[in-house]
């Protein structure tokens, strides 16, 4: 991964043109960006269905960036072993969606991975403290998952802030991620409130110079 102090920026796919995912993927490759959000949603974890292994596998051979997976999906254990085979870099799963997570961040290093944890913006933060020792990353959603394009929550600055503090106290090692709501004006406070990844959907895509997105959100932490 990059550096510690470096932001990391991810476009999330799902507000790519569905037709023509490989192109999508040259050009966030093309904008810059070293990382890319996969969303995988199942219809009953959220409203929404997007896709599962078979298109992340398809999608591995036209691609070299980073495969930042997110699982919005109940019982994320199931099918875990197809996302790790098809070529995903880093799993993130719900911390609603299942009982058993510290098995699951196992087997997610056990196969060479970076594991992550994710909670919907309802789920106190502190209902992470037990993992927070393992995990790589910890995804903060900004946003009712199932969508892009909808507004940032702004109580979810306080809970990154939260989060940046435990992990201070801790002495931890995660990085904490943002997903949902970020563009240029989002981002500044969230920067500030202690985010290292920032996923990014709609404002990538709509934007008319992606590669200059990209660097203003960069920018924000030097
Ligand atoms: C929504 C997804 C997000 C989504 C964010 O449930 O997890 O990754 O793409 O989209 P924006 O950036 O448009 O809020
Ligand atoms: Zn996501």
């Amino acid at each position: 991964m990059e550096q510690k102090n470096v932001i990391i920026v991810a476009p999330s796919l799902l507000s790519a043109n569905f037709a023509y995912l490989a192109d999508e993927l040259a050009k966030v490759k093309l904008s810059g960006a070293s990382w890319i959000h996969l969303d995988v949603m199942d219809g009953h974890f959220v409203p929404n269905l997007t896709f599962g292994p078979p298109i992340i596998q398809a999608l591995r051979k036209h691609s070299d960036l980073f495969f930042d997976v997110h699982l919005m999906v109940e019982r994320p254990e199931e099918l875990l072993d197809s996302y790790l085979a098809a070529g995903a870099d880093a799993i993130t799963f719900h911390w609603e969606a299942t009982v058993h997570h510290h098995r699951l961040i196992q087997r997610i290093h056990e196969a060479g991975k970076l594991a992550g944890i994710t909670l919907v913006p309802s789920t106190p933060v502190s209902s992470l403290s037990a993992l927070l020792p393992y995990v790589d990353l910890v995804l903060v959603m900004g946003i009712n998952p199932g969508f892009g394009g909808q507004k940032y929550l702004t109580e979810t600055s306080g809970r990154l802030a939260e989060l940046a503090r435990v992990r201070q106290e801790g002495g931890w090692n995660f990085r904490i991620s943002i997903d949902g709501g970020v563009n240029t004006i989002t981002a500044v406070e969230i920067v500030a409130s202690g985010a290292d990844i920032l996923v990014t959907g709609s404002a990538f895509f709509d934007a008319p110079d992606q590669a200059g997105y990209l660097r203003q959100l960069k920018s924000l932490r030097r």
